[in-house]
């Protein structure tokens, strides 16, 4: 099963997909015109069914094999949404809405299983039933788990769920993935600190939030130096700092700070937590004043089954032979972990060669990969449901 011979002949058919999304970039749940997009190609393909609104903008297709005796259900996923970026790649199909882009590829990877829904569609040489989910707001909205709560794995009985990303670095047609965590969880927190305000040149009137804040950021890095297991990845980061004062002589009566957290391993998530904690009221209480910790999570972290993922790496071994299989994970994190969390399942990245990184301006997902990334999904279908 090398790159599907279809594929190249329904190549520029999906380019211009994967182009018109580009154009088009939606942002989170308000997915409406891609979505509406998606729905009508599916029903143009032939699929069993077809149901827009899942997860509010969520779409589903199904299409039974030949045959579906095995009683077989294989889940493929790509999402749809763009982000609040200002185009800067100066393609003749750019954005045509300022401040929106899709910078992530999400425009390839819908075109993508668009054009395997048509193939499984025309052959359906598989004994079983594909069900292709599109979804929204995978950037920040947390539309997988809105899907997922929406009943979609119940409802189509879906067994196994498979999910692909393009990755910048990596080339075109050559796939990375592991077993196991691949992606992290994402956290965010506020920290508030109250003192006592007052006049700069008496600070012995004074409790000084501006000092506990430093205090209290500088002790937070020993949580990944001192406190966690160093074979254990975790990153937390302060990334804003803001007091109630803007003038050079006032000493703050209240200090936010923002950050977020990243681990791999749900211990280690919940051990930092309770550690941001215990350092942010400790250090205040310490130095007289007062902290209040607001912890949220995130994303969960992406979890590869190990199984499922010997299938996606036999798949993509066959689509082009080239895997790297045990590719380091890495500290962003994706929403498809909900649908990970629900059903076993892999996440898989395609190279996209050696264009700008994702979320950047520049970034444009290459068209290349397309045959390959379609190939996948088709395979996966093929190989797991066989006649
Ligand atoms: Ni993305």
């Amino acid at each position: 099963m090398p790159v599907k011979n279809r594929f190249a002949e329904l190549l520029p058919e999906i380019t211009a997909w994967r182009r018109d999304f580009h154009e088009h970039p939606e942002l989170l749940f308000d997915v409406h015109r891609t979505a509406g997009r998606v729905a009508e190609l599916l029903r143009s393909f032939g699929c069993d069914e077809v149901v827009e609104g899942i997860g509010r903008t969520g779409v589903v297709g199904v299409i039974r094999g030949r045959t579906t005796a095995s009683g077989r259900v294989v889940g493929l996923r790509a999402d749809m949404d763009a982000l609040p970026i200002t185009e800067q790649t100066g393609v003749p199909y750019a954005s045509r809405t300022p401040g929106k882009m899709h910078a992530c590829g999400h425009d390839g990877h819908t075109a993508m299983l668009l054009g395997a829904a048509k193939y499984l569609a025309e052959t359906r040489a598989f004994d079983g039933t594909a069900v292709v989910i599109f979804q929204p707001a995978e950037e920040g909205g947390g539309g997988g788990r809105e899907m997922v709560a929406d009943g979609m794995m119940d409802r189509w009985g879906v067994q196994e769920v498979y999910g692909m990303h393009n990755m910048p670095g990596i080339p075109v047609g050559q796939f990375a993935i592991r077993p196991g965590a691949i992606m992290a969880a994402a956290d965010q927190f506020e920290i508030v600190v109250t003192g006592k305000g007052g006049h700069a040149a008496k600070p012995h009137d004074c409790i000084d939030t501006t000092l506990v804040a430093a205090q209290i950021i500088v002790a937070l890095q020993t949580i990944a130096s001192r406190n966690v297991d160093p074979m254990k990845q975790v990153v937390v980061s302060v990334c804003t700092v803001q007091t109630d004062s803007t003038a050079h002589n006032v000493i703050p009566q209240v200090v936010r700070m923002k950050g977020t957290v990243r681990t791999m391993d749900a211990r280690v998530q919940d051990f930092v937590e309770e550690r941001i904690a215990r350092i942010a009221e400790g250090t205040a209480l310490a130095l007289g004043a007062q902290a209040e910790l607001h912890y949220q999570r995130g994303y969960p972290v992406t979890v590869n089954a190990p199984e499922q993922t010997g299938f996606a790496v036999e798949v993509a071994r066959a689509v082009s032979g080239r895997v790297d299989a045990d590719t380091p994970p890495l500290m962003g994190a994706e929403d498809f972990s909900f649908m990970l969390n629900e059903r076993p399942g892999a996440y898989i990245f395609l190279g996209n060669g050696d264009t700008a990184m994702v979320h950047h301006p520049a970034y444009n997902f290459d068209d290349n990969a397309i045959p390959f990334g379609a190939s996948w999904y088709a395979g996966m279908v093929e190989a797991r449901m066989p006649v």
